[in-house]
């Protein structure tokens, strides 16, 4: 069976794949109208959701399927304390395709241990949201002309941002990438997916000053302060107004650059903003529709492959110590770690003390 809860789960050659078969969608509409007729699509959503909720489900009726769902932990029986793993199993007796969204950090992957269908992560805390990447790789594609070679800044909440932890991992496997990393000191992206870009070979480096670095982009991926993810609400106060994007910046910017952003937004865009033609992230919405279409008629028409293949994962007797992790929790939910032995430092492919990631959340364990 196959599942999507991170975006390496999906190779390059398919995220291309997915890409085109979203191009013959869009424009071949009627040809699909059936496609999923006598399938179910569940949405789980633990945590809010406009965007990603409604356009799996708008998907899902355009493909001729049918959905049923929950849109908060309040209606479902997690607020009587069932386990993802327990409604996972249990939504498997009535769906065809699960798509999850969840505060914890790795809750998909604990879906996944009891489920008898595919599961999607719609958003898993401050960890990944691989389908919000499906619908920036489209709106890059359509907008930038291509996926490589693209100097990208990303500007916001990078510590909590799940989009662009899962944007990154996306984007860092196409070539000749560059990103600039724009945040405050203290929402820098963190360690794992620093990690992995590192890993990767791609480009990049860290930088506070938007005004500094946006004159030279080819897209600009503005994000959210993620108020939900913050321990103390002075702290989040803090940071709030660390960058809004106003006309005066956007003339500093290059006439081709596009602005993105996964929204919701608060702040971080003056509306006026909406109305310059560098404005792509209302097309992203529509993409996403698109991208999820294309998604779920390629969990259910093929057999699947291992999971988060290239990893080795192993119990060390630790349990996870991010405090979001699913394992804090989920009863009965076995800790499980990836060891990682080499990391690349200034492009070099290093060695060092064997380092353990949870399999769940990804965030290292010390
Ligand atoms: N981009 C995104 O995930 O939006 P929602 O939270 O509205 O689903």
């Amino acid at each position: 069976m196959r599942h999507l809860l991170s975006i390496t789960d999906l190779t390059v050659e398919e995220l291309d794949e997915l890409l085109y078969s979203a191009a013959d969608i869009e424009e071949n509409p009627d040809a699909y109208a059936h496609r999923m007729e006598g399938k179910k699509l569940a949405t789980l959503f633990f945590e809010p959701s406009t965007r990603t909720r409604l356009s799996f489900e708008a998907a899902m009726y355009e493909l001729g399927g049918q959905v049923l769902g929950f849109a908060g932990a309040s209606s479902s029986s997690a607020s009587k304390g069932e386990s993802v793993k327990d409604t996972g199993r249990t939504v498997s007796c009535y769906a065809d395709i699960i798509a999850m969204r969840h505060p914890l950090e790795g809750a998909p992957w604990a879906a996944v241990q009891s489920a008898r269908v595919p599961v999607i992560n719609a958003g898993d805390g401050g960890h990944d949201h691989p389908t919000q990447t499906l619908a920036d790789l489209m709106t890059l594609k359509r907008e930038k002309g291509r996926l490589d070679h693209l100097k990208i800044g990303l500007c916001g909440d990078l510590k909590f941002g799940r989009t662009v932890h899962s944007l990154l991992e996306a984007l860092s496997r196409y070539p000749g990438n560059e990103f600039i990393l724009i945040s405050p000191a203290e929402l820098r992206v963190p360690a794992g997916v620093m990690n992995a870009l590192k890993e990767s070979g791609a480009a990049f480096r860290e930088a506070e000053s938007l005004e500094n670095e946006i004159g030279s982009l080819d897209a600009l991926y503005m994000t959210r302060i993620q108020q939900e993810r913050f321990f103390s609400v002075e702290e989040y106060l803090r940071l709030n107004d660390s960058y809004i994007l106003d006309e005066e910046k956007m003339r500093l910017a290059p006439r081709d650059m596009i602005v993105m952003h996964p929204l919701p937004r608060v702040n971080e865009i003056d509306v006026k903003v909406d109305e310059d033609p560098r404005a792509c992230y209302f097309k992203q919405v529509m993409y996403g529709k698109i991208m999820r279409k294309a998604l779920i008629l390629k969990l259910l028409s093929e057999a699947g492959t291992p999971d988060r293949p290239g990893h080795v994962m192993i119990t060390t007797g630790r349990r996870c110590k991010n405090p979001r992790c699913i394992t804090t929790t989920e009863q009965g939910l076995e800790p499980l770690f990836f060891p990682v032995h080499q990391v690349m430092m200034q492009g070099v492919l290093t060695r060092v003390p064997t380092k353990y990631f949870c399999a769940y959340c990804e965030m290292e364990s010390i």
